[in-house]
């Protein structure tokens, strides 16, 4: 590279990753091949359409590329392609979502031809604070204010998804569509309950598979095909591919399909990044194999480990663990100190985990070269530039070959960082 700058500052990046124990739930480390994929001459095409319905010329190679892509997507999934389509264009997680919401939620404030003016939709989402997405709904998104969000949140005993209470709120509100998937919930979703919750409303089910799309390729997570009308999933957190996003759509007589493809181009997006597409057909390849079965069966062994190490050393879980690649600790539980619960073999007690907040426990961890990220955790009383916990994810440092041995030294060493 003939540019000295961002060439140092590339690599000084790689240095910083190769360094770091990175345990950031929604990254992970992609291969040569889709490195490879993403830098290449495809990044020169412009190829506004579809296959085969291009607005520019000299898309043979492109289309190929494109459907390959969809064929792929559509196998590791183990979808049948005369029920299910697939758009692979959206550009990243947001624009997907947004598109969908485009396509299936009706605008409020349009005037009809009656002459009566439209009401928006209600989108039923999982609030922020309670591990939901932004784009699920919530106000600083334009999801958020082009719709109403309907929210729901956790049960606050268990801290784990109540669908009577959804049901419930489904009933009375009637969202249009009810999303579930979510950024920061460990546990495993019971899709045929969320199910019910749309048939409650009469509404559609849409899950947002993205954190843990990698796990129910790997048959280690329930799959969501079963149910759901959409689905949606970024394709580099535990999928392990580039930065993008593919809309899942079921295909019957209501043709949502259709909407969808209108709504991500010419709706949203123009032309769609060949160089992208390419490299999530990549990643889309390589999650089709025994090894990558082997790695989500790992991702999750890894997480439940961690989980395991950290509760014992007195740190509070929410849910109390873990079922996936993901962990949300309550570092603050309220201000109060910890009672010690790891007893030495006389039976006297080591030092219990003290009460430190979200930032500080994710500047203190970085500092000492662990990569976190700061979290709310749900009926959080404090703010969210400074909330009361941290998230955890296993599936970048399992890709690089960690193992269940290595997460119960990373759990010493953080539990360690953090008592100082
Ligand atoms: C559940 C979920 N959906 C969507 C997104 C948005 O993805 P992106 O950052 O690619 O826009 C995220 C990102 O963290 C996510 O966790």
């Amino acid at each position: 590279m003939k540019d000295t700058q961002i060439k140092k500052l590339i690599e000084a990046e790689k240095k910083r990753q190769k360094k770091a124990i990175n345990l950031i739930a929604s990254e992970n480390y992609v291969s040569r091949d889709v490195l490879e994929a993403l830098g290449s001459e495809l990044t020169n095409k412009y190829a506004e359409g579809y296959a085969g319905k291009r607005y520019y010329g000299g898309n043979d190679i492109i289309d190929k590329i494109e459907e390959l892509c969809i064929d792929r997507a559509l196998k590791l999934f183990r979808l049948d392609p005369n029920e299910w389509h697939v758009n692979v264009q959206p550009l990243s997680g947001s624009p997907a979502n947004l598109a969908v919401f485009t396509a299936l939620v009706p605008r409020g404030g349009v005037k009809q031809e009656d002459g009566t003016t439209s009401v928006a939709g209600k989108i039923m989402g999982m609030s922020l604070d309670q591990g939901g997405h932004l784009t699920h709904g919530q106000k600083v998104s334009a999801t958020g204010k082009f719709w109403q969000q309907i929210p729901y949140g956790l049960d606050p005993v268990t801290e784990t998804i109540n669908y009577d209470q959804l049901r419930e709120i489904a009933m009375k509100e009637k969202p249009t569509i009810v999303v579930s998937g979510y950024t920061a919930y460990p546990r495993i979703i019971d899709w045929k309950k969320m199910r019910e919750v749309s048939d409650a409303s009469e509404g559609l089910m849409m899950v947002d598979m993205s954190h843990i799309a990698g796990l129910v390729a790997g048959g280690v997570y329930p799959s969501p095909f079963d149910y759901a009308d959409v689905v949606t999933t970024t394709t580099h957190k535990t999928l392990r591919g580039p930065r993008a996003a593919l809309i899942f759509v079921k295909k019957d007589a209501r043709e949502l399909y259709k909407k969808i493809d209108k709504a991500v181009f010419p709706g949203l997006q123009g032309g769609p990044h060949a160089n992208q597409i390419a490299a999530v057909a990549v990643a889309l390849k390589e999650a089709s194999t025994p090894a990558f079965r082997k790695y989500a069966n790992q991702v999750v062994k890894n997480a439940k480990v961690l989980a395991e190490e950290l509760e014992k050393r007195g740190w509070r879980l929410i849910s109390g663990g873990t079922d996936s690649h993901l962990i949300l600790v309550d570092t603050w539980n309220d201000g109060k100190k910890r009672e010690p619960l790891v007893k030495d073999a006389a039976g006297k007690a080591e030092a219990g985990a003290g009460a430190i907040t979200g930032k500080e426990a994710s500047e203190r961890l970085e500092k000492q070269g662990i990569i976190v990220n700061k979290n709310a955790i749900p009926f959080d009383k404090r703010p969210p530039a400074d909330p009361s916990g941290i998230r955890l994810g296993t599936a970048a440092e399992t890709t690089r070959g960690r193992k269940e041995k290595d997460f119960k030294l990373i759990a010493k060493k953080m539990d360690e960082i953090l008592r100082k």
